[in-house]
């Protein structure tokens, strides 16, 4: 069952009813003003920083789920009947109610008595502002007086605190009204300088910025009081919950269209020049009023939408594919990159299932973004993996965690997640590789942001790959720490005291129990680093990783390898954890996928042994599930996995962001029939047809889907903000369909289905576009290369040079 379609012209999801399973949304903004909006207009806004800098208020865990937003009111001045034209939150039945989610942007309306409106919310590139354009029509046959509300909550900035502290909220709130702008003020009379306004274009016939006013005692969004009376009370916010309202009349004859912009923005004053004038405690509005007035203007806001469409033209335009199969091209093309796009703006910090308070940008998880998005906007991949590497700790350790306002670590989480460092490596390979940049090398960078401690991002580099060499444990392999990738495998945490978090809490030394998946992971980083350092002229240093990665890899066979398949760690008593030893939790898929991944066990066979073993126990059509049997009870031993009932999240459900190193893993065996046959088994795209059972967004990937344990096997939960983003990107444009950026060129390796006769790209590669034709002539993977009409040795299209390459890579 559908609740829309794709658009794949437009580039967006049309939803056609309101009613989807939960909120579908979509992301605003992609610099430093950020907005979420869910199908029914839901959702919130913030200024980089979704904890500390939070404009409008939203509450999670309400009812509906996506209740509370950016919210219009119409009503006919005539009869007193009044409606909300994106259903939510008056939710009156609506003729033609559409929802369009594209690049950066949504439109979303319907049809009521006769009235419709429609509008497109959006953030222009550069500012620090959303767009609410909305426009009405008059369908009916008579003309029609209407009065229209606008709405926000504002939040008190601070979301945590907004959220909790009430004792101090309810006093402190704090408005000014100027003409028809309202500006929100909270604590700017001390140390803050910024604040936030909402414009509107039309000349206003009141507005109201005190909740209770507008939304009158014991009532909800649903039924406003100043909507009901059709007038607002010009209500001034002194304290309690600050709002911003506008009401607006209109007179609109039969057929005829009216367009008013809404804007809701964010403005900055240099401290000395808050107050205007000076020493009053009035906000000094100059700054302001200046894009208020060009934002205000619908010329200007037309020009600002092309703009930001042509933004999304620019990335998107640097991959394109034409594919034998839609799910591919419309993921690729389209809404896997613009994924890849939210999870580098905001990492796993703000979606409907994070909160925007918990989490800031991780560690692991940000150097692995990059995979997905490093192609679209190199600069600012460079400027993350600075960032990321001035978090590092001296001992090549890093904060799991940092919050983008301050750019500092969070000590809340803590450090001591023995993967972290690692990805570091993994994510500046892939820039160096885009980019060929080398100089990012050498820029130097602080540990710990402590001024005088930098040194140049090799050396950080170096002291990853350390940080894991010093720390291997009685069978050779690296320690785990707090946890690897699975952030619920903590094999040294040992609680039994409820509440506690299993990710900060460690009761046991950590001396013992290890994790084969970072061993692997060592392998991949090591290759790469020792590339890089061969590459920087380092051949003894070169030499020496790569020793080291040929001692883990002898040491996985020898001490990971369980006959079937990798094992997936020792625990604290030195017991094996994810062996045929074990009563549940036998089998685990991030080994199998890792291992292979990085190389290990390609040329003894246990490569396509431990794959076989995945297909046989741990794929469902459903994608593949983290591990089997589900554990049934909670072990003290082993942690947050078993905490989860079956099916679910780390405890055998099917992790969408491990999906894809099984992909890679069959692509690098040379299976390509398995791996597009994996990667369509999750792509939301091809789950489309069944949304009732799926019911997250059929455009976006989520974090996981309920494994066959669970009562709900192929539901998915948490969408958006996972790194099966970029890996799953990563795993269909450079192993499956094999478009490979590296150091010396493009190399073209795919590895696709039997069937295929084959495919186009387009790819932008360091400023020059390359039209690739891949043809299949056998049933084989070997390249055969022509550029530009001559043919070539090996699959590495070479740096050229040249603006237009046209490549035909024959395979068979
Ligand atoms: C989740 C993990 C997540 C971790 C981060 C756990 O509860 O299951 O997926 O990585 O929290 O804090
Ligand atoms: C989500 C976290 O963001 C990520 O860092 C972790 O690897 C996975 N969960 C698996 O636990």
């Amino acid at each position: 069952m559908q609740f829309g379609y794709f658009d794949d012209k437009n580039r967006e999801y049309v939803i056609t009813r309101p009613d989807t399973p939960l909120p579908w949304i979509n992301y605003l903004g992609c610099q430093a003003y950020f907005g979420l909006i869910s199908n029914t207009a839901g959702g919130y806004s913030f200024y980089r920083d979704a904890r500390l800098r939070r404009l409008t208020r939203y509450r999670y865990n309400n009812v509906p789920f996506d209740l509370g937003g950016r919210y219009i009111y119409l009503r006919d001045d005539e009869s007193g009947d009044y409606w909300s034209p994106s259903w939510a939150p008056t939710y009156y039945d609506l003729e033609d109610y559409e929802c369009r989610h594209g690049m950066g942007y949504s439109i979303i309306g319907g049809r009521y008595s006769g009235i419709e409106a429609r509008t497109r919310y959006f953030v222009p590139m550069d500012e620090n502002l959303e767009v609410w354009q909305c426009s009405i029509t008059n369908r009916r046959a008579d003309h029609v007086e209407l009065s229209v509300f606008s709405s926000v909550e504002f939040c008190l900035w601070d979301a945590q605190d907004d959220a909790t502290n009430f004792q101090r909220n309810f006093s402190i709130g704090e408005v000014e009204v100027d003409g028809s702008v309202i500006y929100h003020k909270t604590e700017y009379r001390e140390r803050r300088n910024h604040f936030a306004w909402f414009a509107c274009s039309a000349p206003i016939s009141g507005f109201d910025t005190q909740r209770d006013a507008f939304v009158g005692p014991y009532r909800g969004w649903d039924r406003p009081i100043a909507v009901e009376r059709g007038e607002a009370s010009n209500s001034i916010a002194h304290g309690w919950a600050p709002v911003g309202s506008h009401h607006v009349k209109l007179m609109l004859e039969p057929g005829e269209t009216r367009q008013i912009i809404f804007l809701l923005g964010y403005q900055e004053n240099e401290v000395e020049q808050k107050f205007d004038p000076p020493g009053s405690q009035t906000i000094n509005k100059a700054g302001a009023r200046v894009v208020i007035a060009k934002y205000l203007d619908a010329g200007n806001v037309e020009k600002a939408f092309q703009a930001l469409r042509s933004h999304w033209c620019d990335l998107l335009g640097v991959c394109q594919v034409d594919t034998p199969d839609e799910h591919t091209n419309r993921m690729v093309n389209i809404w896997n990159p613009c994924q890849c796009m939210a999870t580098f703006n905001v990492s796993r910090s703000a979606s409907f299932y994070e909160s925007g308070i918990g989490r800031g940008l991780g560690f692991r998880d940000s150097s692995q973004d990059l995979l997905g998005f490093v192609h679209m906007v190199p600069s600012r991949a460079r400027e993350r993996i600075l960032d990321l590497a001035a978090t590092q700790l001296p001992t090549g350790g890093a904060y799991h965690q940092y919050q983008p306002l301050t750019k500092r670590g969070n000590n809340d989480i803590g450090s001591n997640f023995n993967d972290d460092p690692l990805w570091l490596i993994i994510g500046t390979a892939a820039y160096l590789k885009e980019t060929g940049d080398w100089s990012i090398l050498d820029e130097p960078v602080p540990y710990d942001n402590q001024p005088g401690t930098e040194q140049p991002l090799y050396e950080h580099l170096q002291r990853s790959i350390r940080y894991t060499m010093e720390r291997l444990g009685p069978h050779g392999l690296p320690l785990i720490g707090r946890a690897d990738w699975n952030d619920c495998l903590n094999l040294n945490c040992f609680s039994d005291t409820p509440g506690q978090s299993f990710q900060t809490t460690t009761n046991k030394e950590g001396k013992v129990a290890e994790s084969v998946f970072i061993a692997a992971l060592f392998v991949l980083a090591g290759r790469e680093l020792a590339e890089i350092a061969a590459r920087r002229g380092l051949a003894q240093e070169s030499g020496r990783y790569l020793a080291e990665v040929a001692r883990m890899e002898q040491t996985v066979s020898q001490h990971g390898w369980d006959g079937k398949w990798f094992v997936r760690a020792y625990d604290d008593s030195g017991r094996k954890v994810g062996s045929a030893e074990c009563d549940e939790g036998k089998i685990f898929i991030e080994p199998q996928g890792f291992a292979v991944l990085a190389g290990i066990g390609l040329e003894d066979g246990t490569a396509a042994t431990a794959l076989d073993s995945v297909r046989e126990l741990l794929a469902t059509p459903h994608g593949s599930v983290l591990q089997q049997p589900a554990y049934s009870r909670y072990y003290l031993h082993l942690g947050e996995i078993s905490s989860y009932p079956p099916g679910y999240k780390e405890n055998a459900g099917i992790f969408c962001h491990n999906n894809p190193w099984v992909m890679i893993a069959e692509a690098r065996a040379g299976r390509g029939d398995r791996a597009l046959d994996y990667y369509l088994r999750i792509n939301p795209s091809a789950r489309e047809g069944i949304s009732e059972i799926h019911r997250c967004e059929p455009y976006v990937y989520p974090q996981m889907i309920a494994g066959r344990d669970a009562p709900t096997h192929g539901e998915a939960k948490n969408s958006w903000l996972t790194g099966t983003a970029a890996w799953n990107y990563y795993a269909i444009t450079q192993w499956i369909l094999g478009i490979r950026p590296g150091y010396d060129g493009l190399e073209i390796a795919p590895v696709i289905p039997e069937d295929w006769s084959g495919f186009l790209a387009m790819r932008t590669f360091r400023g020059a576009k390359y039209h690739i034709t891949v043809r299949r002539a056998g049933p084989g993977n070997r390249v055969a290369l022509v550029v530009d009409g001559k043919a070539v040795d090996g699959n590495i299209v070479p740096l050229a040079g040249g603006a237009e390459t046209t490549v035909e890579a024959t395979i068979g």
